[in-house]
């Protein structure tokens, strides 16, 4: 894993982050990363940067092009420029006597696209491609005099400003800005509110997998399923019969119903459905380490042992869940 920033405080605040040494950190500018290098890459991310180079466009088809099948790249760029904020210090600059310097440099920075934009880059090169908008509505509080959203940008919009302008010269700049920020973001009851848009773009590589690659590595989970309001039958089987372990559901799938259940490797996954009818064919295999024991406890619970001694050297039988659902024991 590679991580790469020209600013050396950042690199050093994300090395400290990096605990177990996961990533080579390189302090390198986005312009100067030679993507080929590193290829064939898994995943490119990129939070809150390209603003800052404003050929990213440009250099968006050389990274893709060291993406390996399969290859994924997802983007985040605040997409600003337009609001008031940015809009309001490109005004202050134009009227100000050094506008000459100032209007470019502003012009120059922050130079994010739409989604229309990275979505071309994206198919353009053959990737799958998803963009969208958000805006976000933060609510600031002033801890100072200042202006809330003077403070927002002055470690990010207003640095080119900063880096052209004498101290003097930029106290002034931020007080007539300050006194324009006022108007467009009123102080109210709750604070002062900065909608702030930003746009997000992934690709995806499309094509097969490489051959020496297999897609899969394994399975997750197996899913059953039962009617509404079956679930405690259903821990009567995988839990009570089996022995299993029912584990917690994530809280946002939980209000859906239902109930999970692991033990070694195997993970069964108990849906509800609508018009529910029980599973007789497609089945959940599952090892046993003994399966004289399974098989009395199955028959003790009142459900059937079908033995099936048709692949040789395999003691295997089935049987069917606490709604009817067809599931085969096998001894492993
Ligand atoms: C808002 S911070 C985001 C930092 C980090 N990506 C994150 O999500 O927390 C913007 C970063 O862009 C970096 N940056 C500025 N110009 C850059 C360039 N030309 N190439 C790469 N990174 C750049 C800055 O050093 C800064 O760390």
């Amino acid at each position: 894993m590679v991580g790469i920033d020209p600013s050396p405080q950042m690199i050093e605040t994300a090395r400290a982050a990096d605990g177990a040494d996961l990533v080579e950190w390189r302090r390198l500018s986005a312009e100067n990363w030679d993507a080929t290098r590193d290829g064939p890459i898994d995943l490119v991310v990129t939070n809150a940067v390209l603003q800052w180079v404003p050929s990213h466009l440009d250099l968006l088809p050389r990274w893709l092009e060291a993406l390996g099948p399969g290859g994924v790249i997802a983007l985040q760029v605040p997409g600003n420029m337009q609001a008031p904020a940015h809009a309001l210090m490109r005004e202050v600059a134009s009227t100000h006597p050094r506008a000459a310097e100032l209007v470019p440099a502003l012009n120059r920075a922050r130079a994010s696209a739409d989604p229309t934009d990275y979505v071309r880059v994206l198919v353009g090169a053959g990737f799958e491609a998803d963009a969208w908008e958000t805006t976000y509505m933060h609510l600031l509080s002033g801890e100072h005099d200042e202006h809330p959203v003077l403070s927002w940008v002055r470690s990010t919009g207003l640095r080119p400003v900063r880096q052209i302008l004498t101290e003097e010269e930029f106290v002034e700049f931020t007080s007539e800005y300050e006194r324009r920020l006022r108007q467009a973001y009123p102080e109210e009851p709750f604070g002062v509110a900065l909608p702030f848009r930003r746009v997000f773009a992934i690709g995806r590589r499309t094509g097969s997998v490489s051959e020496s690659v297999s897609a899969v590595v394994g399975i997750d989970h197996v899913q059953v399923a039962c009617a509404a309001g079956d679930e405690d039958v259903q821990r009567g089987f995988y839990a009570g019969v089996l022995g299993m372990t029912e584990i917690p559901k994530p809280p946002i799938l939980a209000a859906r119903g239902g109930a999970w259940f692991a033990s070694g490797q195997a993970v069964i996954h108990v849906g509800v459905e609508a018009d529910f009818s029980p599973a007789r064919k497609a089945h959940p295999c599952l090892l046993v380490p003994d399966i004289d024991e399974i098989a009395r406890r199955v028959r003790a619970a009142g459900h059937p042992v079908t033995w099936d001694d048709a692949i040789p050297g395999i003691r295997r039988f089935h049987t069917h869940d606490g709604v009817g659902n067809r599931i085969e024991l096998q001894e492993r």
